[in-house]
């Protein structure tokens, strides 16, 4: 089991463009936006951004994003959609990619990869962080496609609080919260697996 290529997004985000339609609509992720309603406004770095609809939301709260993917029309189409606001749009490969500078925040957004891949862009997002930054994470859980609910990916491509809760320690993160939640869909019921980890 591969995570999916960059050929594979780039074909996606290109056909989306050329459609006028987008992947993700342009709501953030309901438990990206309730987390950093709360969070004093800094730099953040949205790893796997794709079209940027989380990226977007931190900057019209006043953050300065750097929003990466490794999808080239992804990353023109944040360029895009960020006029006027203060986002830099990066096509970068989230396994390898740090921050030029300490960042404040690190969204991982359904950055589906697997185990190898996914404990690299956890590492490299710790050490894009200055001390006391956060990284919140999200991802399809497996125990979707356990339990037979709404998820129809690779389950080599999902992941659980195990591994994650592994992955953030293993890059020197304190874990504030690890853990599971159901979310409604079209499909049926999802399951999502939730990182909160702080550098100390
Ligand atoms: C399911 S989409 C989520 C996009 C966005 N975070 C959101 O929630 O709207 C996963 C994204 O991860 C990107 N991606 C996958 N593997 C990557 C990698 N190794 N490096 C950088 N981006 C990657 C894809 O291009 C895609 O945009």
């Amino acid at each position: 089991m591969t995570s999916r290529s960059r050929e594979f997004w780039e074909g996606r985000y290109r056909a989306a463009a050329d459609a006028g339609t987008s992947l993700w609509g342009a709501e953030p992720n309901g438990w990206i936006a309730e987390q950093v309603a709360g969070l004093a406004p800094g730099l953040a770095v949205d790893v796997g951004a794709g079209e940027g609809r989380n990226a977007l939301r931190l900057a019209r709260l006043g953050w300065r994003v750097v929003a990466t993917d490794f999808s080239p029309a992804a990353v023109e189409g944040v360029r895009a959609a960020a006029a006027g606001l203060p986002v830099e749009a990066v096509e970068a490969d989230a396994t390898t990619w740090t921050a030029p500078e300490p960042a404040d925040l690190a969204v991982l957004c359904y950055l589906q990869l697997r185990p190898e891949a996914l404990a690299a862009a956890i590492a490299r997002a710790a050490e894009s962080l200055a001390p006391g930054g956060v990284l919140l994470g999200i991802w399809h859980d497996r125990e979707d496609v356990d339990r037979g609910l709404a998820g129809t990916m690779d389950p080599g491509i999902r992941t659980t609080p195990t591994e994650t809760r592994a992955a953030a320690e293993s890059a020197a993160l304190v874990v504030e919260l690890s853990g599971r939640r159901d979310r409604q869909t079209a499909a049926g019921t999802a399951c999502d697996c939730l990182l909160i980890a702080r550098r100390p």
